[in-house]
């Protein structure tokens, strides 16, 4: 049994969580074959990949069904899978999140912060910009302090150019207006002063090779949402909503937002869920929507404490509640990510003599 061989067996498999086979996901990285054993390296496209051992599995029934008598050994490693298309503005950002809602209050911070810890969780590079100008509230939230920095770097041609530096909090790269203003301070943004606001935020800071960016958007309006698209390809926008009515309308309003702007919607989180507001409204509203449903999370004191004591990050960290809630959330946005990246992507095209 050749490697050619194996691959070609283990590409046609497919992968249940995303339906797609395991050639097009690039799952399989390394074969090494010995006199007794076949060591294969599964490459999965994101750390946040839940039940990767029934890929092992699948791959071991399939060897093992080719009649080897050597022994499988499967390793997991990743690399994340991404459009890069920040490139266009000089970023090295695989992938870039938006997180938004028509209605304020609904918990965007919230799950925008948890996505990024949650991400971080899993091992990946990642960084969190506040783009809420009206509202900042991820520095309270993270427990982050400081004033970013500008830092002039030199570049090969002798060109001389300035970079923010966004502020680090439990290993992660933050940014926020909340930063460069007085508390309570309001700020009043013209169109084109918060354009180069946002502009100045991705394309003039260091942000440094990223797997994934996170960005806490401000409820309601598009003006934010349309300057980020005109910047860059965002992986898609996660529209957070609670099971109520009314909340829902909201969340049709911020879907249609996001249709006028191109950024494509990953999904729907519902917050808050629990006896208060009920439950599963956002599932079945996604369902009928044909958008994917990307998770519950429940009505919990211990968010509201962790995110008032600026201790957020602890939330996907340490035991409690919310915890596995948070991390489902996590995969599932990563992984629809995956999805999307895949599906678009060109299918490798066959040469025909
Ligand atoms: N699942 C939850 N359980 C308990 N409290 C929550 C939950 N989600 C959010 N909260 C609390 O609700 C309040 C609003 O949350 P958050 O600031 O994340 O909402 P938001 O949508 O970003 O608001 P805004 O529109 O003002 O930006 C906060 O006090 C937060 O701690
Ligand atoms: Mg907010």
């Amino acid at each position: 049994m050749t490697e050619l061989d194996i691959r070609a067996k283990l590409g046609s498999l497919v992968e249940p969580e995303l339906g797609l086979a395991y050639d097009r996901l690039g799952l399989i990285n390394t074969i090494q074959i010995t006199a007794d054993t076949i060591k294969i390296d599964v490459q999965l496209p994101t750390p946040a990949y839940p039940g990767r051992e029934r890929i092992g599995d699948a791959i071991c029934t399939a060897l093992y069904a080719l009649s080897t008598d050597r022994k499988v050994e499967v390793t997991y490693s990743w690399k994340v899978l991404g459009k890069e298309t920040g490139g266009k503005i000089g970023l090295r950002i695989k992938n870039v999140i938006a997180v938004g809602s028509g209605k304020g209050g609904v918990g965007k911070s919230t799950t925008a912060a948890s996505l990024a810890y949650g991400l971080k969780h899993f091992g990946a590079k990642v960084g969190l910009l506040d783009a809420d100008v009206y509202g900042p509230s991820i520095p309270h939230l993270t427990g982050s302090k400081g004033t970013p920095i500008v830092k002039e770097f030199e570049l090969e041609n002798g060109q001389k150019i300035q970079r923010l530096e966004p502020i680090e909090s439990d290993g992660m790269k933050i940014l926020s207006i909340g930063f460069l203003i007085r508390e309570n301070q309001a700020v009043i943004w013209r169109g084109p002063m918060l354009h180069k606001l946002l502009t100045q935020f991705l394309q003039e800071t260091d942000w440094g090779d990223l797997d994934y960016l996170i960005i806490d958007l401000p409820p309601g309006t598009g003006d934010v949402s349309l300057t980020l698209s005109q910047l860059l390809g965002l992986a898609g926008a996660v529209v957070v909503c609670t099971p109520q009515k009314v909340a829902l309308l909201d969340a049709i309003k911020a879907i249609s937002m996001f249709d006028q702007v191109k950024i494509p919607v990953l999904g729907i989180v519902e917050n808050m869920t629990g006896d208060i507001f009920g439950r599963g409204g956002a599932k079945a509203k996604a369902a009928e929507l044909g958008l994917p449903f990307l998770g519950e999370i429940p009505i919990e004191a211990t968010i509201r404490v962790r995110g008032d004591d600026g201790k957020i990050a602890s939330l996907v960290e340490e035991d409690n509640p919310a915890r596995p809630y948070l991390l489902r959330m996590t995969e599932n946005v990563a992984m629809q990510i995956v999805k999307r990246v895949v599906l678009d992507a060109p299918l490798p095209t066959l040469e025909i003599l």
